[in-house]
């Protein structure tokens, strides 16, 4: 008999069942509690509820494991491209020659955006934060493609959306910095790989081509895999729970662009720079900001460190750590924040406090010293989060799709006024 969970409530005994997935996670199936029972379970922030059985990515917090579709993080990382493991997590599987060609082809076809949606920059009050910004492009994109409202048409409609969607993030993403620093936009190519078309963008002048450099085009290759998706977090389960009312891929994916840009979650790669400069500004004192961060009476917090599932290490963090320092010594830039970092980090790791709570650096910590040794400017750090964890969202979408999800609501526990009764103004004094 496979294993059960038993819940006695008042005296009267039930029996839950118990789920089981491929890597032996288990968990107590409690979808048939409130019926039974009349009782509902509270879990403030879901720190132990799953939300969902997915077969996309693994992630064991305790042994810092992180696999797309059962592929260690490290091996694509090194070896595999954004594009093949976007298709990986989208489809399922690693794409043959043929199929890589075809995904590559309608992406690459797909990348100019209407003309129509360059007005609205011009409406974009000057420094406007680019997360803003592409979020309310992505959401408009569903008012130029009507026929994506439907998540229920043939397969080939919704994917010609995912496609869209992979190809015209990058030119958004692209465009909204080049209107922020009052630049002309930069069409994208279709000789480029995806990478490099979005370095062109981003960096080339209509008078200069923008020289592509392979180690920074390996940079962000490997920083977009490793941000490609992280199963259920606060962005991915938004975007799955605005899908579940069956609202459109660019609408689900807007709010996901939304809540990633949360310094808590994807906005803590731009937390961390200025936070960087901010103890550079002050001296250094390495020691004095650790002490802010264990002040429970100081809002001060470590950003790019601590994280809901890793209580080991990141193994994200552990690549880009040594990305980092490859990076910037091929490109020969010495950047002080690099040092503060690695400083804060070795004190943080032998702090009782952080040992305690089980808090390491997360894949923000050093990322954002990669972007900006490659000249990304830090407003546009959770941008280029956006664009690695594009894929992932999409996946997202279509496996709640696919698995015929319900739609996402919440029970909670009232904790406001009995009923009362409506006192015209006079009486209230
Ligand atoms: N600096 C100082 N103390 C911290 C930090 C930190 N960065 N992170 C957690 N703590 C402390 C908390 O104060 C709490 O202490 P207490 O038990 O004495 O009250 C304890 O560690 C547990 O922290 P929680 O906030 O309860 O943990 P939770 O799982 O809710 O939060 C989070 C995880 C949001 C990532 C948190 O660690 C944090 O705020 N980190 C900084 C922001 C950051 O880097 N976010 C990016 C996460 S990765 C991503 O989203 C891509």
């Amino acid at each position: 008999m496979s294993e059960t969970a038993k819940l006695i409530l008042n005296g009267k005994e039930y029996e839950l069942p118990v789920y089981e997935g491929t890597e032996n996670e288990k968990a107590i199936d409690i979808t048939k509690l409130l019926d039974q029972t009349g009782y509902i379970t509270l879990d403030s922030g879901y720190k132990n509820t799953g939300s969902t059985k997915s077969a996309i990515t693994f992630l064991d917090g305790d042994n810092g494991i992180l696999w797309y579709r059962g592929y260690p993080i490290e091996q694509l990382s090194e070896y595999a491209s954004f594009i093949e493991v976007a298709y990986l997590l989208i489809y399922g599987e690693l794409p043959n020659a043929k199929e890589l060609t075809y995904f590559q082809n309608s992406i690459t076809q797909h990348t100019l955006v209407h003309e129509d949606m360059k007005r609205f920059y011009e409406a974009y009050p000057t420094g406007a934060h680019p997360m803003g910004v592409l979020s309310s492009m992505i959401a408009s994109m569903s008012t130029f493609y009507p026929e994506a409202q439907n998540p229920n048409r043939p397969f080939k409609d919704i994917e010609m959306t995912m496609h869209r969607l992979m190809a015209k993030m990058p030119t958004l993403a692209a465009q909204a910095h080049k209107v922020s620093i009052g630049h002309p936009i930069i069409y994208p190519r279709n000789s480029f790989s995806y990478t490099q078309n979005f370095l062109n963008m981003m960096f080339a002048l209509p008078t200069e081509d923008y020289e592509i450099d392979p180690v920074v085009d390996d940079a962000l290759n490997k920083l977009l895999i490793l941000h490609a998706d992280h199963e259920q977090n606060c962005s991915t389960s938004t975007v799955r729970i605005v899908g579940s009312s069956q609202s459109n891929l660019y609408s689900s994916v807007s709010a996901g662009i939304a809540a990633l840009w949360g310094p808590l979650h994807g906005g803590a790669n731009q937390a961390v720079i200025e936070m960087l400069e901010r103890i550079k500004a002050d001296g250094g004192n390495t020691d004095k900001w650790i002490e802010k961060a264990k002040d429970k009476n100081d809002s001060f917090r470590l950003m790019g460190f601590g994280h809901r599932v890793y209580k080991n290490f990141d193994p994200r963090a552990k690549i880009i750590k040594k990305a980092c320092d490859d990076v910037l010594n091929r490109l020969g830039i010495h950047d002080p924040v690099l040092d503060i970092a690695k400083r804060l980090e070795e004190v943080a790791l032998q702090d009782p406090y952080f040992v305690e709570r089980k808090l390491y650096p997360n894949v923000d910590f050093y990322s954002g010293i990669i972007y900006r040794a490659i000249g990304i400017p830090t407003e546009m750090f959770t941008v280029m989060f956006a664009l690695g964890r594009l894929p992932g969202w999409i996946a997202q979408w279509k496996e709640m799709v696919e698995q015929g999800e319900p739609i996402g609501r919440p029970r909670q526990i009232y904790t406001g006024a009995n009923k009362r009764d409506y006192m015209p103004m006079p009486l209230r004094g």
